[in-house]
């Protein structure tokens, strides 16, 4: 091999790990799931008087709602770290909460999140919900 080439395979064993690397690390909350959130959600829950005392917007969303007893369905989490069936914030936002409330219907009467967002969302709960 010339040095030529074994610069090359040095160069692509160490790109092919910074790729794995790159893919394993898990889904954080601030990095992944707030840009979603606060598109989508801090309009209503932010500013002076966020809608059921929820807010959402940029560095508030995580510690509202991870391990947090949700009021619509008290018995419930908002977030429960692992377990996306066991989250509340999950039900409401794929329309599948058989108790408390559904989305406001203008907005997510008709249209839901985009399915790539609702996957951020669901693997993000399913790898621990990290900040
Ligand atoms: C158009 C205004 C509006 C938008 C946008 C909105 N919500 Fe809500 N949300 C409400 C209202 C109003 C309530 C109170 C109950 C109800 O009517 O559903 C609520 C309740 C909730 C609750 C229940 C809180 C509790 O303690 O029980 C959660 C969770 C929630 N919203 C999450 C979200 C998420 C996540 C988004 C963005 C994907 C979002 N909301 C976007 C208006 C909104």
């Amino acid at each position: 091999m010339t040095r030529t080439e074994l610069t090359l395979v040095v160069l692509l064993v160490a790109s092919v790990l910074a790729m794995a690397a790159r893919a394993q690390a898990p889904l954080s909350y601030a990095k992944d799931v707030e840009p979603i959130i606060v598109k989508a959600c801090s309009e209503c829950h932010g500013g002076d008087s966020p809608k059921k005392g929820l807010d959402l917007s940029g560095g508030k969303g995580f510690e509202h709602l991870v391990g947090v007893k949700g009021q619509e369905v008290p018995e419930m989490l908002l977030v429960k770290a692992g377990d996306p069936a066991g989250s509340y914030l999950w039900l409401k936002v794929t329309h599948t909460a058989t108790q408390g409330k559904g989305m406001p219907r203008t907005l997510f009467g008709a249209k839901k999140l985009p399915q790539t967002e609702l996957d951020v969302i669901q693997n993000w709960i399913i790898q621990g919900a990290n900040p």
